[in-house]
């Protein structure tokens, strides 16, 4: 049985903006999770696949928006790992939105993985970015 996220200090950047958009992620996962995990609602999950497949581009653009500002030196390889996620997740979000695929528990624990992973190990280099400049 997959377990949730649990949300803590450890995920904050300290602004705001992208602390909160992780923070909907990190609920959108745990809505997969908890639905994966009653049968009933599994089919619940392929309306949050989709929105997240929208929302993750929404926030790569507000926080490389956000790192081109404060002129962050590992840009170029910050927006590298932000394609390769949008890349291994376009086409399973695609087989999902036509209908072809239910979510699966390998699609949840990527996803789980992916965004836990990111936010703890590159978002925080750029945390320490800021808090030394
Ligand atoms: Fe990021």
């Amino acid at each position: 049985m997959l377990k949730k996220i649990i949300w803590s200090n450890d995920y904050c950047i300290g602004l705001s903006e992208i602390d909160s958009q992780h923070s909907k992620i990190i609920d959108q996962i745990n809505y997969l999770i908890d639905n994966h995990n009653c049968k009933a609602k599994a089919s619940l999950n392929q309306e949050i696949i989709l929105f997240l497949d929208k929302y993750a581009d929404e926030h790569f653009s507000t926080e490389e928006e956000y790192l081109r500002k404060i002129n962050y030196p590992d840009l170029d390889n910050h927006i590298k790992l932000h394609q390769s996620f949008k890349l291994k997740t376009v086409e399973s979000a695609v087989k999902v939105m036509k209908g072809q695929e239910d979510v699966t528990e390998d699609s949840i624990t990527f996803l789980k993985f992916w965004w836990t992973d990111h936010i703890l190990k590159a978002d925080m280099e750029f945390k320490n970015f800021i808090s030394k400049s």
